[in-house]
C-alpha cells in the first residue's frame, strides 16, 4: 500500500474481509482497521488490522479512535451500524464515512418505512398492510385468499420474514411473532404481503446523492441445503452476473425501481448516500422491489469485489462521500464471480465454536475471505457460523463456479459443509 489514507473498517464478516482486500489495493491506502474484524482481517505486516478493544457499536469512541489514528474514510459494513446512524457521529468532524444517515437508512431499518415509502412513490412491490394489533393483523390474513409473506417491522438478524406454505401456517407464525413474542420487540409491528413468485435477485447501487452506478446483479441462495431447502440463512452462497437478466431487465430495474427510490428519499430530505442494496424479484409482471438494505450485501460482496478489476474502492466511496461519483471510473470485468459459503455443521440454528481450522494455500484465482474465524492461541478456530467465503473468477459462470468450488477443498474442519449446487439453476438453463 502507497498511499497515505487510513480507513476504519466497522464489522466482522466475509463482506468486510473483502472490501479490505480490495481496500487494500488502493494506491491511495495505507493502513486499514478493521472493528472488531476476524481472523482474515489480522494481517501483520500487510496493512490490514483489527481493532479488538473498541465495540463496533461505540459510536462516541469510534470517533474518537479515527480521531486518534488520523483516520480519513469510515466505511460501515453492517446493518446495525447504518441503521444506529453511524454516520451522524461523523458528521461535521471532517472524517467522511461512508454509510447513509439513519433516515436514509430507514428503507432497510423499518419494513413498514420501506413499503409505505414505496407506495408513496409508486414503486412496485408486493401488495401489504402493516398491523400493530394481533386482532387486526389475524382479520386481515383471514380475509386474504393469496399466499403470503410475514415480516417483522425490525431488524431481527435474518429471521425477520416467514413465508408460510398455507394459511394455517401464516395464523400459525402470526401467533408465534404477535402474541408469544419470537422475535422480541422487533414483531410488535408486523407487514403482511404478498407472496411473490419469480426469480429474484440483488443489485446493488453506489450513489453521491446525485449520481448512482449499479453494478452487475448478483443471485444469492438464502436456504441452508441444496434444492433451496431448509432454513433461510445469511447466505449460503452467490454469484454474479446472473446470465438471465437482461439489459432491458436492468434497464426497466434503473428506471422503475432504483431512480424512482433515490428520487423519492431525496424528495422526503432523506436523500441517500451510500451503498443501497435492493432485493428484486423478476415476476412476470416486471420487476419489483422485496426489500432495501442501505449497506453492501453479504455475501453478494465478496463475489462483486473480484469483478472490480483496476476500480479503486476507496477513491469510489470517497466520491460518494464527496459528491463527485461521476468523476470516478468504476471498471467492471466481463468476467462471472462465484462466492461459496463455508458454513459449520448445524447453522443456521446451534453450530459448535472453537473447532480447530486447517487451511491450505488455495488454486491461483481463489480468494478465500474469512468470516466466522478468529485465532486463539496462534490456531485458527471458528468463531461465528458462515465461516468463510471461498470465491473465484472464470471467463464462463461455469468456470467461475467450478474455480470456487476447487477452492473450497483449500478448507478443512470438523463438520464444515457448504451447498453444492451454487448456481445450478442458472447453469441448466445455458
Ligand atoms: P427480506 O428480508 O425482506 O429480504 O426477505 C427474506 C427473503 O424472503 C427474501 O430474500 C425472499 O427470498 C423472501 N421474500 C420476502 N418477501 C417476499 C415476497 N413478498 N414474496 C416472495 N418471497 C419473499
Ligand atoms: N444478501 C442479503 C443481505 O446482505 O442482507
Amino acid at each position: 500500500m502507497a498511499g497515505s489514507l487510513k480507513v476504519l473498517l466497522v464489522g466482522s464478516g466475509g463482506r468486510e474481509d473483502a472490501l479490505a482486500w480490495k481496500l487494500s489495493q488502493s494506491p491511495l491506502v495505507e493502513h486499514i482497521y478493521v472493528v472488531p474484524g476476524n481472523g482474515g482481517t489480522e494481517r501483520p505486516g500487510s496493512g490490514v488490522s483489527n481493532v479488538s478493544d473498541t465495540a463496533a457499536d461505540d459510536y462516541p469512541r469510534l470517533l474518537l479512535l479515527s480521531q486518534r489514528l488520523g483516520v480519513g474514510l469510515v466505511v460501515a459494513g453492517p446493518d446495525q451500524a447504518v441503521v444506529d446512524g453511524i454516520e451522524g457521529y461523523f458528521r461535521g468532524s471532517g472524517i467522511p464515512c461512508f454509510a447513509p444517515s439513519r433516515e436514509a437508512a430507514e428503507v432497510e431499518g423499518s419494513k413498514a418505512f420501506a413499503k409505505d415509502f414505496m407506495k408513496r412513490h409508486g414503486i412496485p412491490t408486493a401488495a401489504y398492510e402493516t398491523f400493530d394489533s394481533y386482532l387486526k393483523a389475524k382479520q386481515y390474513l383471514e380475509s386474504l385468499d393469496y399466499r403470503v409473506v410475514i415480516k417483522v417491522d425490525g431488524l431481527a438478524a435474518g429471521k425477520g420474514v416467514v413465508l408460510p406454505v398455507d394459511k394455517k401456517d401464516a395464523h400459525r407464525a402470526l401467533e408465534q411473532i404477535m402474541v408469544h413474542g419470537q422475535s422480541g420487540s422487533a414483531g410488535d409491528s408486523v407487514v403482511i404481503e404478498e407472496y411473490m413468485d419469480g426469480n429474484e435477485i440483488s443489485v446493488l447501487t453506489f450513489s453521491d446523492g446525485k449520481t448512482t452506478r449499479t453494478l452487475p446483479p448478483g443471485q444469492d441462495h438464502k436456504r441452508a441445503y441444496d434444492g433451496d431447502c431448509g432454513p433461510n440463512t445469511g447466505g449460503m452462497g452467490v454469484y454474479a452476473p446472473v446470465p438471465f437478466v437482461s439489459a432491458t431487465n436492468m434497464e426497466e430495474i434503473e428506471r422503475l425501481l432504483l431512480q424512482p427510490t433515490f428520487r423519492g428519499l431525496d424528495a422526503d430530505g432523506r436523500r441517500f448516500v451510500g451503498m443501497l442494496f435492493t432485493g428484486v424479484m423478476l415476476t412476470t409482471s416486471g420487476p419489483k422491489v422485496i426489500e432495501y438494505n442501505a449497506r453492501f450485501g453479504d455475501p453478494e460482496t465478496q463475489a462483486l469485489m473480484l469483478l472490480l478489476k483496476d476500480t479503486d474502492l476507496a477513491q469510489v466511496l470517497l466520491s460518494c462521500t464527496n459528491g463527485s461519483l461521476s468523476d470516478v471510473t468504476i471498471d467492471v470485468s466481463s468476467d462471472f464471480a462465484c462466492n461459496i459459503t463455508v458454513a459449520a455443521g448445524g447453522y443456521p440454528l446451534d453450530y459448535s465454536k472453537g473447532g480447530a481450522i486447517v487451511l491450505h494455500t488455495p488454486p491461483k484465482d481463489v480468494q478465500i475471505f474469512h468470516a466466522g474465524t478468529t485465532y486463539i492461541d496462534g490456531q485458527l478456530v471458528v468463531s461465528g457460523g458462515r465461516v468463510f467465503s471461498v470465491c473465484a473468477t472464470g471467463s464462463t459462470l461455469r468456470k467461475a463456479v467450478s474455480n470456487a468450488y476447487a477452492g473450497v477443498k483449500s478448507i478443512r474442519f470438523d463438520g464444515m459443509f457448504n451447498r453444492t449446487d451454487i448456481a445450478a439453476k442458472s447453469l441448466s438453463l445455458l
